[in-house]
């Protein structure tokens, strides 16, 4: 454990993105309950998680990270949770092929409850309520009783959680995610898209090496059928992340156990801050978010702080530049990096720099800005002899309209039909899959350079 850190030593630093409780007593006391109950992941997969970005890194597998930008505590339901793995697994699939490498998947779920805001205040006909923070906050209904932030919902997300997790643990062990029955994963969209030809193709040939391995090579189809589904999300609400926050006793480390890989958002990133602080005591992997606004002395100095003993598998950075500014802004931070002689794995969000407003006020992302940002960050790192080892998407398994763009062009007039965002807009799964297709076709064109 580093020196002079406790799973509480963030109080003593200034925070920022925490809601004003009205009742600290009251805080103090669902604090106090979530500290009793069972931790949501185990010690083990999150050191196993860790290795395999440590892989990633050094080239031998690939990172898929996505889900919504924030979960809502209704979207806790069968279907949503199913349609979410389904998009997953299928980007997953078509990713191995470009990348020739396994791929990790990591949800942005089960815990992605709480958002940090630009603003605290919103306001609306000359009235201000607190911004709506997230499920675990408070609501998003413009009144004051449901933007004061709640401290009941921290044991509500907790469950949902929990909830959502044990879900998805019995997809996965039930046989959902069985590499023999790839057709079962099927979508409308191969019905539309241009590229419905290539998806088939791959499907096909998915079931075809598996034959192959099992009937030329003898292996078991117990060794690989097996999937895995990690969890992720932002450590944002620091009181709910250290009522998480548990002893290995033999290993005397601490870890998160709410999700494997809690990462630190942008806006509280700064290197004395709280978040920064609770962050460098954990045992799990760290996501870091780098935006136009890193210089490398900034960055080298937090990765000093969270990763002293450059520990494989420990840092991921997350840039989100925008794909007008990512040219200027990855080579300086990836030539620093590389000259302090650390390792990091090197992830792309598309999607964080690439949000505009339209003329009605609809927040979206169009994606060719999202690929453009992409396939920049492909050439970009092999153009420093570095390698982007991973893709970070804001996206859903439904079938809504929050980003403009894609094979059924999308426009500015279609995103009122299906907009179901209360923050960021999301990749829907047709845009999803086609998106990992490019950057498949990316990634093979850049391997047979
Ligand atoms: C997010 O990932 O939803 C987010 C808020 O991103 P960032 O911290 O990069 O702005
Ligand atoms: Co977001």
């Amino acid at each position: 454990m580093p020196a002079g850190w406790f799973p509480d030593s963030w109080r003593a630093r200034p925070r920022l993105q925490q809601p004003a409780y009205a009742c600290q007593a009251e805080l103090r006391a669902i604090v106090d309950e979530l500290k009793q109950l069972p931790p949501l992941v185990s010690p083990w997969e999150v050191d196993a998680l860790k290795t395999q970005l440590a892989d990633a890194a050094a080239g031998r597998r690939f990172l898929l990270q996505g889900g919504d930008c924030a979960e809502r505590f209704n979207d806790c339901r069968a279907d949503t949770i199913t349609n979410k793995l389904k998009i997953l697994l299928q980007m997953s699939l078509v990713l191995v092929e470009g990348a020739q490498v396994p791929v990790i998947r990591v949800g942005r779920f089960a815990g992605q409850y709480a958002k940090p805001r630009s603003e605290d205040m919103e306001t609306r006909d000359g009235v201000s309520l607190a911004s709506y923070r997230g499920d675990l906050v408070n609501r998003p209904e413009f009144t004051e009783a449901a933007r004061a932030p709640d401290p009941h919902l921290l044991l509500r997300g907790y469950s949902r959680s929990a909830m959502t997790l044990n879900y998805i643990r019995a997809l996965v062990k039930g046989g959902f995610a069985d590499l023999h029955h790839p057709e079962y994963w099927d979508l409308d969209f191969v019905a539309h898209s241009p590229l419905a030809q290539d998806y088939q193709r791959l499907v096909r040939r998915i079931g075809d090496s598996l034959r192959f391995m099992e009937n030329i090579l003898g292996a078991r189809p117990g060794e690989i059928q097996e999937v895995d589904f990690y969890v992720s999300h932002e450590g944002l609400l620091l009181d709910y992340e250290e009522a998480q926050t548990r002893l290995l006793t033999p290993a005397r480390r601490w870890y998160n156990l709410s999700t494997h890989f809690p990462w630190i958002g942008l806006r509280t990133s700064e290197a004395d801050g709280a978040h920064v602080e609770y962050f460098r005591g954990i045992a799990n992997p760290i996501g870091l978010k780098v935006g136009p606004a890193a210089t490398p002395e900034q960055l080298l100095r937090l990765l000093n702080t969270l990763d002293p003993a450059n520990e494989p598998g420990r840092m991921t950075l997350i840039h989100r530049f925008g794909h007008g500014r990512i040219a200027e802004c990855l080579p300086p931070l990836v030539q620093a990096v590389r000259q302090a002689g650390r390792t990091a794995l090197w992830v792309s969000d598309p999607m964080h720099g690439n949000t505009r407003v339209t003329s009605d006020g609809v927040k979206t992302r169009e994606f060719d800005d999202i690929l453009g940002e992409l396939e920049q960050a492909f050439d970009t790192h092999a153009a420093l002899g570095s390698r982007l080892g991973g893709v970070h998407f804001e996206l859903t398994g439904e079938n809504v309209t929050e980003c403009t763009g894609g094979a059924r062009g999308l426009s500015e007039e279609d995103l009122g039909r299906a907009y179901r965002s209360e923050v960021d807009p999301r990749l829907n799964c047709e845009q999803a899959l086609e998106m990992a297709m490019l950057i498949a076709r990316k990634m093979t064109a850049l391997n047979s350079r």
